[in-house]
């Protein structure tokens, strides 16, 4: 337990930092910006959410809190697939500035659940 505090610090920079990137990339692929396409652009975002991940599994399994146990973690879960592939249409798959711009809003829309859930701890954070 001792580093449980620290680790939970992480998992929440390395969230604040996850929707940064997805904003920055987002705004870019609307506004169609070579940016887009910088190695730092590409590499940095999928480390960050490594590290969130990883950091998501210690906290999961240090206090013993799962997925299908506890409703707000598999909320949590299945919300996070949600936000990967709403992410994906928003900077690769839209075909318009229109679609992806639309995709980053319901994307980013999730990611304020995801969090609402985490800080509540309920998979109904604004009932
Ligand atoms: C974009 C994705 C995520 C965001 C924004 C996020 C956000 C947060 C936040 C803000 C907290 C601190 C809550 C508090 O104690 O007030 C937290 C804790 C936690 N998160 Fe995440 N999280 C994400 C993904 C995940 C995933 C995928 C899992 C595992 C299924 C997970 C498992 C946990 C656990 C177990 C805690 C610790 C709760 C406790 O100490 O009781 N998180 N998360």
């Amino acid at each position: 337990m001792e580093y449980y505090l620290h680790i939970k610090l992480a998992h929440i920079f390395f969230a604040l930092f996850s929707i940064s990137f997805f904003v920055l990339r987002a705004l870019w692929s609307v506004f169609e910006s070579p940016r887009l396409k910088a190695r730092w652009i590409r590499v940095l975002p999928h480390l960050n959410d490594t590290l969130l991940l990883v950091a998501a599994i210690y906290l999961v399994v240090v206090s013993h809190q799962y997925p299908f146990q506890q409703h707000w973690l598999t909320a949590k879960l299945a919300a996070l697939v949600i936000y990967v592939v709403l992410g994906a249409m928003a900077i690769r798959r839209g075909h318009t500035p229109l679609q992806r711009g639309f995709f980053a809003l319901l994307a980013i829309a999730v990611f304020i659940y995801i969090f609402a859930v985490a800080v509540t701890r309920s998979a109904l954070p604004f009932g």
